[in-house]
């Protein structure tokens, strides 16, 4: 197999660290760029492309004709866009398309959360759209193969709302002993690269940073932060649903609340990985919570 790996979203959180990732193990990396004038992301990809990323304009709705010319002889095809069923649903079976005409051997969709081969469609909105990409990639001509990480460590300490910094306190809902699957960005991106080199890499795959409960990731911020948080029971997570409904019962837009369905994947402990696969890349070492918000404090 050729080990050419194209990857779409190469500008986002994530994507930027898979390319550095594949780079990092001497793969010959391609990625479907977007023109636009963000400064911040075009000087990302020119960090990139002195490493050896080519980059090729285009876009993931882009007619399946030339996005195969953009997939080109890449033999894997990563997906790490994020946005609406526009992109994630349509967007991503076009892409599929375009790969299976391209010849590419397999495709990674932009999965990269908790299990959501677990969850039932309601649960939360923006899995529901990657289990209707899944149910349009059946039948490809090509391996899809998924990658889980959980959560990022990055949303847990930050955009989750989970801890007030200012405030001085780290908010859970549930079993605060209900174990969680979580990782950080970078070693999700590293699982991904492993994956996408991994001739033998089928089906889904799932890894975590840790797996670690809510009371004792309470700890290990305050240990690798040097702060004391006061740990705030929010309520049980039938609670928890309870008020994901009563939200939506107040507001047109279901962004108001996907973080709190995030979270009731979790700790309802249904989006929770049954198995890990990080044994089979026993090379990546990854970074407890603890250490990663000591070298993020
Ligand atoms: N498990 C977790 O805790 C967690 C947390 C966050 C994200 N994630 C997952 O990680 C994945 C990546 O998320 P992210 O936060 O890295 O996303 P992001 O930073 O918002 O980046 C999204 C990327 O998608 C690209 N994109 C969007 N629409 C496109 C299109 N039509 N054609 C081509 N490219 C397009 C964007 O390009 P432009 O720069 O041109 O806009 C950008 O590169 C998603 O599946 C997301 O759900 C997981």
């Amino acid at each position: 197999m050729s080990s050419k790996v194209f990857v779409a979203g190469a500008t986002g959180l994530l994507g930027g660290r898979i390319v550095d990732a594949l780079l990092d193990r001497g793969a010959s990396v391609r990625a479907l760029v977007r023109p636009g004038e963000d400064a911040a992301k075009k000087a990302a990809i020119e960090a990139l492309q002195a490493r050896g990323l080519e980059v090729v304009a285009g876009d993931i709705t882009d007619p399946p004709a030339r996005l195969a010319e953009a997939v080109g002889d890449a033999a894997t095809v990563i997906s790490a866009v994020q946005g609406g069923p526009d992109v994630i649903v349509d967007g991503q079976a076009n892409l599929v398309h375009a790969a299976e005409k391209a010849g590419a051997a397999r495709f990674i969709p932009s999965d990269f959360a908790v299990d959501v081969t677990k969850l039932a469609d309601g649960d939360n909105f923006m899995i529901d759209w990657r289990r209707a990409a899944a149910a349009r990639f059946r039948g490809a001509d090509l391996d899809v193969v998924s990658v889980l990480n959980g959560a990022f460590y990055e949303v847990m300490v930050g955009f989750m709302g989970i801890v007030d910094w200012e405030g001085g306190t780290l908010s859970h809902w549930g079993d605060p002993d209900q174990p969680l699957d979580l990782t950080s960005v970078s070693d999700t991106a590293a699982y991904t690269a492993a994956v996408a080199l991994d001739p033998g890499a089928t089906g889904t795959l799932r890894f975590a940073g840790e797996v670690i409960s809510f009371r004792r990731f309470h700890e290990a911020v305050q240990r690798g932060s040097g702060r004391r948080l006061e740990l705030r029971d929010l309520g049980t997570a039938d609670e928890l649903r309870a008020e994901i409904e009563r939200r939506a019962g107040l507001t047109e837009n279901p962004f108001d609340y996907v973080a709190l369905q995030y979270q009731w994947c979790m700790v309802s402990g249904k989006g929770k990985f049954d198995t890990l696969d990080n044994a089979r890349y026993p090379q990546i070492t990854p970074v407890s919570v603890a250490d990663f918000v000591r070298a993020s404090s």
